[in-house]
C-alpha cells in the first residue's frame, strides 16, 4: 500500500505550554476515566464525559441531564418519623457520542494495532475538545481521525461532533456505525455504589432504567427516540442527526434495534481521500407531566427542533456562538497568575467547569459533580451556595440568580421537609436533593446538617449585595429567607444554663466527622447571620415595599411579631468560645473528646470514611474538613482575630481534609491570617484537585466545590476580598513564588480588575457607572472618568496578621 505524496505531515498537536489549553497527559486504561471527567463538555442542562468516539474502553455512563432523574425508593430495616423515603438520582441518557469505525473490515480499536499518535486537548476559549488520532490497524492500514466536540451554548443545544476520517495509506472501504445507544448498567450484582468490589458511599445506587416510549422522527433523516423514567415520571427524549462529505459515493442506512440507534455510512476511500461527518445529538426532557403520550410526542419533538435548529444555523455559526459566550465569560471572570502560568490554567479551567455544571433555567442548581460523573447521584447540596455560587455572583450573576430561583421553586418540597422533621412552620431544605425532597438514608450526615438553610440565605444576601437585584428579593428571596429563619426560632431555645443565650441542639456541621451536637459553632453563627438578615429585609420591605411584605405575610402566615423574635434571637446566639485555650470550639463537645491517633492511622486508611465505623470517628477529636474555620471565613467581623489565629492552629492539627471542600477554605483562611507559605499549599491542593486527581476519585466526576474553592482561596484569600455589606474589600498579598496575579469581578454592574504585584494592587473600572472600594484602609472612587487607582501593597511578614478580622 503506497504512502500518499499529497497528505501533509500529521502534527496537530496543541501548544502544550498555551495557558488556555488543558491537554491529556496519557490516555491508558488506569487515567481513562480521569480524562473523561476532565474533558467533560456542558451547557448547564447536558453534559458529555470526554469519552473517545470508538466503543469499547468505557463502562461509565456518558451523558447525564441536570434535574433529570429517577426516584429510587430507600430500603431502611429499621426506620423512624421523617426518614427520606427515596432518592432521587440522575439516569444515564442515552449516548449519542459513539461512532464506531472499520477501515478494509477491521474496526478501529486503540487496544489492537498501533496508535502511531493521539492528541486530546480541551481549548478554554472556545469550548471545543479536539482530538487526533494515527493508528494503524493490524494489517497495515494507516489511518487519521482528527475530530472536533463541542456543546451548543444555549439550552437543549445538541452536541456536535465533527469526525473526519482520512485514508493514508490503503484504498478500502471505510464503514461508519453511528449510533445513540442506552446506557447499560453493569450487571445487577455489582451496585453503583461498588467499585472494584469495594463499596464507596460517594457513588450512587444503582436505578432502574427508564422505559422506552417510542421512536420520533423529523425531516433529513433526523431520528430520536423518547423514553420515560418509571416513577418521577419524566420523559426525555435524544435524537439524532448526520451531514456526510466523502470523495466517493456513500451509501447511508438507519438501523433501529430494540432502543438502539445505529446510522450506517459505507464509502471507498483511496489514499489522502477524506470522509467527514457531523454528528449532532439533541436531548430534551419534560421533568413532571408524568406522561402522556402527547408529553412523548412532545418531548421528542422538542429534541428534533434542537437539532433542526442547530442543523439550519450550521457548525461554524454554532461555535462562533460558543467561543463569543465564553469570551463574555472570560471578560467577567478571567484569572492569570504571573510566575506560575500552570496554576492561572488550572484555576481557569475550574471557572470553566463550574459554569458548564450550573444549571441556568431555574429548574436546576449545581450538583457536587455537576454533569460530569455519577458522584453523589446528582445531587444539589450546601456546595451549591457555600462555593460555587459565591464565585458565579461575582462572575456570572445571572447563573447564581437561577440557581437561587431553583431554591425558590423548591420552597414547597422544603415546607414538607420540614413538617416532616416535625416543625410546626417554616421551610428546612433538604441536605441533598434534586427535586426539593430530602434524599439522604443517612440521617446524622445527612438531614441533621440543619445548617443547609442558613446557607441558602447567606447565598441570598451574597447576591443581593453584589447586586442590589430587588426584583428577586421581592419575588423570591424574601419568602426564602422568611420561611428558613422560622426554623430557628421553632428548634433553638434561650437556655438558662448558658445564660440565657440562644442555643441550638443536635445538629451536625459541615465536618461529617462530628455529629449530631449542641451548639455547633458554625451552624449557630451562620444561624444568627440568617435571622438579622432576615430581620433587617422584612424591615426594609416593611419599609420600601409595604404592600409586597403584606402580600407575602399573608400567604405564609407571617405575623409582625416574628422578625422581632429573629432578632432578639441573633442578638442572643450562643457562639461557642473557651477562655482557657482561647479558642472557638468547634461546639459543646469537641474538646472533651478523645484525641485521634494521627501517628498510628495507617497511610492507606485514608479516606477514613471509607475504613471506620462513623461513631469511632465521632468520638475522637478529628474533623473531615472545615467547619468553624469556614465560619471564620465567612464571618470575619464576627470573630477576635487572635482567637481565629489560635483556632486555625488548632484546628489544622485535627483536619485530615477528606473532603476536597476542605483545602481551599485553609487556603483562604490561611492567606487572610498572612501564612503565605501554607495558603499557597492549600491553594495548590484545591487548584490542582482534578486536573492531578489529588484524591483519586476525579474519575466519578469533578468536585464542583473544590474547582469554585480555588476561586476562593484566591480571590477572598490572597486578595482578601469580601463585599458584605455591599462595599466590596480588598487586602491584597502576594504568594510566595508568583510574580502577581490579575482577576475580574462584576459588581453592582461594574466591571473591575484587581491586579496586583509584588508591591502595587491596582483596581481599574471596566464598564459600568463606577463604585467605591476600599483597599485595606483606603478608599478609592472609580469612575468612568477616574477609571483606575493604585495602591502600594503592605508587606506581609509571615504569619503577620494581614486581612481584616
Ligand atoms: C462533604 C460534604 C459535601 C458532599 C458533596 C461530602 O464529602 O463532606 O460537605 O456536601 O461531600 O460534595
Amino acid at each position: 500500500m503506497p504512502v500518499t505524496a499529497s497528505l501533509p505531515p500529521f502534527s496537530p498537536a496543541p501548544p502544550a505550554t498555551d495557558a488556555w489549553t488543558v491537554v491529556a497527559q496519557g490516555d491508558d486504561a488506569a487515567t481513562l476515566k480521569r480524562l473523561e471527567s476532565l474533558f467533560t463538555l456542558g451547557n448547564g442542562f447536558i453534559g458529555v464525559r470526554g469519552v473517545v468516539e470508538e466503543a469499547g474502553r468505557s463502562t461509565a455512563p456518558v451523558v447525564h441531564l441536570n434535574g433529570v432523574y429517577e426516584v429510587t425508593p430507600i430500603t431502611y430495616h429499621e426506620k423512624a418519623p421523617g426518614f427520606a423515603e427515596a432518592s432521587d438520582t440522575r439516569i444515564p441518557v442515552p449516548d449519542g457520542t459513539r461512532i464506531d469505525l472499520t477501515v478494509g473490515g477491521e474496526p478501529l480499536d486503540l487496544t489492537t494495532g498501533r496508535v502511531l499518535a493521539h492528541h486530546r486537548w480541551l481549548d478554554l476559549r472556545t469550548g471545543v475538545l479536539h482530538r487526533a488520532l494515527r493508528w494503524r490497524s493490524p494489517a497495515g492500514r494507516t489511518v487519521r481521525v482528527v475530530s472536533e466536540r463541542l456543546v451548543v451554548e444555549d439550552h437543549p443545544g445538541p452536541i456536535v461532533i465533527h469526525y473526519q476520517v482520512t485514508a493514508e495509506d490503503f484504498s478500502d472501504e471505510v464503514a461508519v456505525a453511528s449510533r445513540l445507544v442506552p446506557h447499560h448498567a453493569p450487571a445487577a450484582k455489582a451496585p453503583a455504589a461498588e467499585e472494584n468490589g469495594v463499596h464507596d458511599p460517594r457513588l450512587g445506587p444503582q436505578t432502574t432504567a427508564p422505559a422506552f416510549r417510542r421512536w420520533v422522527e423529523g425531516p433529513d433523516g433526523i431520528t430520536g427516540l423518547v423514553l420515560r423514567t418509571r416513577r418521577s415520571g419524566q420523559g426525555v427524549a435524544a435524537a439524532m442527526a448526520h451531514t456526510v462529505t466523502a470523495d466517493g459515493a456513500v451509501l447511508p442506512a438507519t438501523v433501529r434495534d430494540n432502543s438502539e440507534l445505529c446510522h450506517m455510512l459505507r464509502t471507498t476511500l483511496a489514499p489522502g481521500g477524506t470522509l467527514t461527518i457531523v454528528k449532532s445529538i439533541a436531548y430534551a426532557a419534560d421533568k413532571d407531566t408524568h406522561g402522556t403520550p402527547a408529553d412523548d410526542e412532545a418531548v421528542g419533538r422538542s429534541a428534533i427542533a434542537a437539532l433542526t435548529q442547530a442543523q439550519s444555523i450550521g457548525l461554524p455559526a454554532l461555535r462562533q456562538a460558543r467561543t463569543q459566550a465564553l469570551q463574555e465569560y472570560w471578560l467577567s471572570a478571567d484569572i492569570a497568575i504571573d510566575g506560575a502560568p500552570h496554576l492561572g490554567r488550572a484555576v481557569r479551567f475550574n471557572l470553566f467547569q463550574l459554569l458548564q455544571g450550573a444549571g441556568r433555567d431555574g429548574l436546576t442548581s449545581v450538583g457536587a459533580k455537576g454533569q460530569s460523573g455519577e458522584g453523589y447521584e446528582g445531587h444539589y447540596f450546601w456546595d451549591a451556595e457555600i462555593f460555587a455560587l459565591p464565585v458565579l455572583v461575582y462572575t456570572k450573576p445571572a447563573v447564581a440568580r437561577a440557581m437561587l430561583e431553583y431554591r425558590h421553586r423548591t420552597l414547597d418540597g422544603a415546607r414538607t421537609h420540614a413538617r416532616l422533621m416535625g416543625h410546626r412552620k417554616g421551610a428546612l431544605y433538604p441536605w441533598r436533593t434534586i427535586g426539593g425532597a430530602e434524599c439522604s438514608s443517612y440521617f446524622p450526615a445527612g438531614s441533621a446538617q440543619y445548617h443547609i438553610n442558613a446557607d441558602v440565605a447567606h447565598a441570598v444576601r451574597q447576591y443581593m449585595d453584589a447586586t442590589g437585584d430587588d426584583d428577586f428579593l421581592v419575588r423570591h428571596g424574601a419568602e426564602i429567607l422568611f420561611e428558613t429563619a422560622r426554623l430557628w426560632l421553632d428548634m433553638g431555645h434561650y437556655n438558662p444554663r448558658h445564660g440565657g443565650r440562644f442555643c441550638i441542639h443536635e445538629v451536625t456541621g459541615p465536618d461529617e466527622y462530628t455529629a449530631m451536637v449542641d451548639n455547633n459553632l458554625y451552624t449557630n453563627a451562620m444561624a444568627q447571620a440568617h435571622l438579622e438578615y432576615a430581620a433587617a429585609v422584612a424591615e426594609r420591605l416593611g419599609r420600601e415595599r409595604p404592600d409586597a411584605l403584606a402580600a407575602l405575610a399573608q400567604r405564609i402566615g407571617l405575623g409582625d411579631e416574628e422578625a422581632r423574635g429573629w432578632r432578639q434571637a441573633a442578638e442572643a446566639m450562643y457562639l461557642p468560645y473557651d477562655e482557657p485555650s482561647g479558642i472557638h470550639p468547634q461546639d459543646d463537645s469537641f474538646l472533651d473528646k478523645k484525641p485521634w491517633d494521627f501517628a498510628g492511622t495507617p497511610a492507606d486508611h485514608h479516606p477514613l470514611l471509607m475504613h471506620y465505623h462513623p461513631l469511632v470517628l465521632y468520638r475522637h477529636q478529628v474533623c473531615k474538613q472545615a467547619d468553624a474555620v469556614l465560619a471564620f471565613c465567612l464571618m470575619p467581623h464576627r470573630f477576635e482575630a487572635e482567637a481565629v489565629r489560635r483556632s486555625f492552629a488548632f484546628y489544622e492539627a485535627v483536619t485530615v481534609h477528606d473532603s476536597t471542600l476542605s483545602a481551599g477554605v485553609f487556603g483562604l483562611l490561611a492567606a487572610r491570617l498572612g501564612q503565605m507559605g501554607k495558603a499557597l499549599s492549600y491553594f495548590n491542593a484545591t487548584a490542582l484537585v482534578d486536573l492531578d486527581d489529588l484524591h483519586a476519585n476525579t474519575g466519578h466526576g469533578l468536585h464542583m466545590a473544590a474547582l469554585a474553592g480555588s476561586w476562593m482561596a484566591l480571590v477572598q484569600g490572597f486578595a482578601g476580598f469580601h463585599a458584605l455589606g455591599g462595599i466590596p474589600r480588598f487586602n491584597p498579598s502576594l504568594p510566595p513564588g508568583w510574580d502577581g496575579y490579575r482577576f475580574r469581578l462584576e459588581f453592582q454592574g461594574n466591571r473591575v480588575e484587581v491586579a496586583v504585584t509584588c508591591d502595587a494592587a491596582t483596581y481599574r473600572l471596566l464598564a459600568g457607572p463606577g463604585l467605591s472600594l476600599r483597599h485595606g484602609g483606603e478608599v478609592a472612587h472609580l469612575t468612568p472618568a477616574a477609571s483606575e487607582a493604585t495602591f502600594a501593597l503592605a508587606a506581609v511578614t509571615e504569619g503577620g496578621a494581614h486581612a481584616p478580622l
